[in-house]
């Protein structure tokens, strides 16, 4: 993962310059990525690089445009410049169910299950797309028949069901689920398609610790036995440098900082802006 390092004199990162041989270790590559709401600027210049196979973390304050990332890399939002290339393709101009049809998957800050469905039909909607709004605004995809119904089953029990240790509760309602439960569900719901890169927007927000702790397994048991990428967001910072191979710091919709967890946990300017002083190090900003 190179994320926010070496840029030029300007800030910015062309990919450009990139050696053949990181474009084909990296999964997701985001570069200069400009981003604005009328007079206000949500992203200046982002370029996040996630290699394969590897926990890439972007964190950063409140409002600092995390989730604004996430919605311009799944498509949701267009930004007014930059570039988002997914193993080696640029996805820049796809809608985002073009681009969970090319491998990208994603959670959602705030819980977005179907209530009065169970566990089982929730996960099975990720088969169908993986957008907040669900399947009726899909645009994409035909009703599953009884036969692909049966398999879709089948592959969710053996696969994820298991892997994620929902077996138990997989006939029950969702909304009768303890909230960690719940956002482990979602969790299954986006790996369905098998992700290439999965998107995870505060995955332990409002969790206890035991929950944090399970979640951060979960995540580190998909990417081993998948080796699925991971693209994190997350404020809990025991998670974040447990489970991070690289972090990547925003500020105010600027990249500010990246490198391994220990190099960012000690850069006075990451202090700087969770603290509004360098004088302590990073331990939980939650
Ligand atoms: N759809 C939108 N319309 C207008 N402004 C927006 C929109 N989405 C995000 N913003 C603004 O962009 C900035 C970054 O917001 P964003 O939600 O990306 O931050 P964040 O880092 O995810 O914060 P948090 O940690 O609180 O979730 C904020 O000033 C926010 O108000
Ligand atoms: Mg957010």
């Amino acid at each position: 993962m190179t994320g926010t390092d070496s840029p030029d004199k300007g800030g910015r990162h062309d990919i450009r310059r990139l050696p053949a041989s990181a474009a084909r270790i990296l999964m997701l590559q985001v570069d200069d990525i400009q981003l604005a709401f009328g007079g206000v600027k949500a992203l200046s210049g982002v370029s996040v690089h996630a290699e394969k196979g590897k926990i890439t973390s972007v964190i950063g304050p409140n409002g600092a445009g995390k989730t604004s990332l996430f919605n311009v890399i799944s498509g949701f939002y267009t930004p007014q410049a930059g570039r988002v290339t997914l193993d080696g393709e640029d996805i820049s101009v796809m809608k985002p169910h073009a681009r969970a049809y090319r491998g990208m998957s994603r959670t959602f800050q705030n819980i977005a299950l179907f209530h009065g469905m169970s566990v089982l039909d929730n996960i099975k909607l990720g088969a169908h797309t993986n957008l907040k709004s669900g399947i009726l605004s899909a645009g994409f995809g035909l009703p599953l028949t009884r036969r692909e119904e049966r398999e879709l089953d089948r592959d969710i029990q053996r696969d994820i069901v298991g892997l994620l240790e929902l077996d138990h509760v997989q006939h029950h309602y969702v909304e009768d689920l303890a909230y960690g439960l719940q956002k482990r569900v979602e969790l299954a719901r986006a790996l369905v398609m098998k992700p290439k890169i999965l998107l995870l927007d505060e995955p332990v927000a409002g969790m206890n610790s035991e929950e944090k702790r399970e979640m951060s397994r979960f995540v580190l048991g998909v990417r081993k036995d998948w080796n699925t990428t991971v693209l994190l967001i997350e404020h809990d910072m025991s998670m974040v440098m447990s489970i991070s191979d690289h972090v990547v710091v925003l500020s105010f919709g600027k990249p500010i900082a990246s490198g391994n967890p220990d190099q960012v946990r000690a850069n006075p300017d990451v202090i700087k802006a969770y603290l509004g002083t360098a004088d302590e190090p990073v331990q939980n900003a939650a």
